[in-house]
């Protein structure tokens, strides 16, 4: 490190926020007592310790690169390459972010004991033991040897060591807040330790051509704890979630500079790791109930794959003045409007009732598409009137009460027509299409909600 002075600053632990004087609170993130000084070194000061070698520096015209399609290596995980976009690219830095316990380190595992006989694989832990990670990595494999390498350590220095050594293809390291290197300031876990070691795992992959995958824990408030600037660095940020007590897992990108951030994966934990949903709308619709008032079966897109979901309503009178409305995978100011749709336009006045609405399974829908089912399956609740359990029903509401097509409609019935559905409430614009006239079942075509609510819960 070249001499002179160098500058300091404090630095947020919990965003990366920088400030030149020691604040009690973080003005972007809120948090209390999080800032710490740390040194700030410049850009000359930094140039003797760091290599830029990656980029080579030279001057290309694009149009006149060899063709070749970026080189994909499949992981043999096939939920998890649908995240990707086809598999780990080489040179890429990934990001596995989820709360503590969602399963990160079990499918990280799983994915290098996949990898691990197609391609040099290293697997660094700086969380748990060899003995712990044999342990679990024979169970993962179904008592089958995997021939990937392990490191038990924390030191930055150690890990390039061996990367030299070995060259692998594929790096894995759980996690990134456990590293440090002797180079960087403060703890292991403090912001500039993993900005750090996030700028040199860059650095290695990208002059390497190695693939990457990092750990990040999340912290309460869902955010990466450290900075946010970890999630700018990494080329692809894959987030593992699902709630503990659930079996469901689902991998979701939220970046990815080289593929669609719209898929996911979906998983379930079981007793040898991560198992992969075959056929995900068989097993979301597979415990609904049947003949009961306040349940309806919709399809939603996630990404370019049409799943099944339940959605399911209760309606009961209010006992206080304000009556209460909680929606659990869906908008609660999306669930207000229709609420007001139905009351306007459908006749349906709730004002002294109380509304519930859960979208089964732990998915969550983000798409108009689902208005119609939401409508329905509230008027259904608030009748005592059942949807019959072979109808599917798709469309999205306007403000009048009208039912506006939706996108991809063929797609969504086939999904439900594979599952045995046979009757499909859709917009009477999707209706018109060829391919309705010539889906199998009974086509219900509605223009409006009420008659949508009329026809649905018409037994
Ligand atoms: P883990 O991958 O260690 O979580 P993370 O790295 O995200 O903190 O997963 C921990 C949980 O997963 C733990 O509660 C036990 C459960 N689990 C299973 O149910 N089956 C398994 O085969 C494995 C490996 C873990
Ligand atoms: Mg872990």
């Amino acid at each position: 490190m070249k001499k002179g002075t160098v500058r300091t600053a404090f630095v947020c632990q919990h965003c990366g926020y920088e400030t030149g004087r020691w604040l009690g609170r973080c003005p972007t993130c809120g948090q209390w007592h999080s800032f710490a000084e740390e040194k700030q070194y410049s850009n000359r000061q930094l140039a003797g310790r760091q290599q830029h070698g990656w980029l080579n520096s030279a001057v290309c015209r694009l149009d006149e690169m060899d063709g070749q399609a970026e080189q994909r290596l499949p992981t043999g995980i096939g939920e998890l390459d649908r995240v990707l976009g086809g598999g780990l690219v080489p040179g890429s830095l990934i990001l596995l972010g989820g709360d503590p316990g969602v399963g990160k380190s079990t499918l990280a595992l799983q994915l290098a004991i996949s990898c691990a006989g197609r391609m040099t694989t290293l697997y660094v832990s700086g969380e748990e033991s060899a003995a712990q990670v044999r342990g679990r990595c024979q169970r993962l494999a179904g008592g089958g040897r995997s021939p990937m390498l392990f490191l038990a350590d924390t030191v930055w220095e150690n890990i390039v060591g061996l990367v030299e050594k070995h060259a692998p293809q594929l790096l894995i390291i759980d996690s990134v807040q456990t590293i440090m290197t002797a180079e960087g300031e403060g703890t292991a876990g403090s912001v500039s330790q993993i900005r750090e070691v996030a700028a040199r795992l860059l650095l290695m992959a990208k002059s390497r051509d190695l693939s990457v995958v990092i750990i990040g824990h999340v912290t309460k408030d869902g955010i990466i704890a450290g900075p946010r600037l970890l999630e700018h660095m990494v080329d692809v940020v894959l987030y593992v979630t699902g709630d503990r007590s659930r079996a469901l897992r689902l991998v979701r990108a939220e970046k990815n500079r080289f593929g669609p951030t719209a898929e996911i994966g979906i998983f379930t934990m079981a007793g040898n790791g991560l198992v992969e949903v075959v056929n995900p709308s068989r097993h979301l619709i597979g415990e609904r109930p049947r003949g009961v008032a306040g349940s309806v079966i919709t399809t939603g897109m996630e990404g370019r794959r049409p799943i099944l979901i339940e959605v399911q309503a209760l309606v009961c009178e209010s006992c206080f003045g304000v009556p209460r409305r909680t929606a659990d995978g869906f908008d609660g100011n999306r669930l207000a409007l229709l609420l007001a749709v139905l009351d306007r336009r459908a006749g349906l006045p709730l004002g002294r009732h109380d509304v519930y609405l859960n979208v089964v399974g732990g998915l969550s829908i983000g798409e108009p598409a689902a208005d119609l089912a939401v409508a329905v399956a509230v008027a259904s609740a608030a009748s005592g009137r059942v949807v019959t359990e072979d109808t599917l029903v798709c469309g999205e509401l306007g403000l009048t009460g009208e039912v506006r097509a939706v996108t991809r409609g063929e797609e969504r019935l086939r999904e439900a027509a594979a599952l045995g559905f046979s009757r499909f409430m859709l917009p009477a614009a999707n209706c018109r299409e060829e391919w309705a006239r010539a889906m199998p079942g009974e086509l219900v075509p509605v223009d409006n909600v009420r008659q949508a609510i009329r026809s649905a819960l018409a037994d």
